[in-house]
């Protein structure tokens, strides 16, 4: 077959609020592996978009297929445990408790074995093994034993991106990870998703405001515009669309034309 290996899907999506359509007819397609990218100008219906695909909204119409399953009406424990992450708030870090604790704690939140009393002791083992690989994969060996509050901000950012993968997810929802971290910060959060796209093996659908990151990173772009879809593409195509410059232009992001042929670091 030549189709396309989709992980993810929405059909015709909608979401009303009142009178206001704030997700209209999304048609998305997430292809297992990829990085892609929702980007669109302020009120586009991003993180709209992204909360039907986590859960935390129902849609009004249309549908969301994950892995072949219709999960339009599923609960986000369920969605979870499918294997869809999502990205937790930083309230979601005990702040007293060390990176491995968090990480472990996180591993064992999301497992069946957690109720088998007698697996306990060699489960304990699994998820310290599971919550040290993560740590590793996110560049945290370091800080392994610091407390969650005693990490720089950027450190933090990785710890929430450990603890997000300690369950194993398939597919990853990162709700703009780089907002509010300095800018000279940004790249090293940016490569350890990169890392943990590749090594990891994980898709990866991220709601992101940084054009610089986009552009770099993505494989696929979704742009969006008054809830609708308005363009969807490799980076370099989304850079050079004209529709895309316009909406932008005068934007948040001001003119990003350059963007496409000179990436920088
Ligand atoms: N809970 C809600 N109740 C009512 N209206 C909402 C709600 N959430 C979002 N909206 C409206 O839906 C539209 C899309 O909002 P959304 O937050 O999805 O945009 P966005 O693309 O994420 O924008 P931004 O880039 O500013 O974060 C906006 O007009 C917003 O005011
Ligand atoms: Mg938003």
């Amino acid at each position: 077959m030549t189709e396309k290996n989709i992980i993810l899907e929405t059909h015709d999506l909608r979401k009303d609020f009142g009178g206001l359509v704030a997700v209209d007819a999304v048609n998305l397609q997430v292809e297992r592996g990829s990085l892609h990218s929702i980007i669109g100008p302020n009120g586009a219906g991003k993180t709209t978009l992204f909360n039907l695909l986590t859960g935390n909204h129902r849609p009004t119409a249309g549908t969301i297929i994950y892995k072949g399953q219709d999960i339009t009406h599923a609960p986000l424990h369920r969605r979870a445990h499918l294997g869809l992450g999502r990205s937790f708030q930083i309230t979601n870090l005990f702040p007293n408790l060390t990176v491995l604790e968090n990480v472990r704690l996180a591993a064992q939140a999301m497992s069946k074995v957690n109720f088998n009393l007698l697996k306990r002791a060699d489960s304990y083992k699994d998820f310290i093994k599971r919550a040290a690989e993560v740590i590793e994969l996110v560049g945290l060996r370091d800080m392994m034993l610091m407390p969650a509050n005693t990490l720089p901000h950027g450190g933090k950012r990785k710890l929430e991106l450990a603890v997000l993968l300690a369950p194993n997810p398939e597919v990853l929802l990162l709700d703009e990870p780089t907002a509010g971290m300095a800018s000279e910060q940004v790249p090293e959060l940016i490569g350890t998703i990169d890392t943990v796209r590749r090594q990891g093996g994980k898709t990866i659908v991220m709601v992101e405001h940084n054009m610089n990151v986009v552009m770099n990173i993505s494989d696929k772009i979704t742009v969006m515009n008054l809830g609708r879809v308005l363009a969807e593409g490799v980076p370099g195509d989304i850079a050079a669309n004209k529709t895309v410059q316009s909406v932008y232009l005068g934007e948040l992001y001001g003119d990003f034309s350059s963007l496409g042929s000179d990436h920088g670091g």
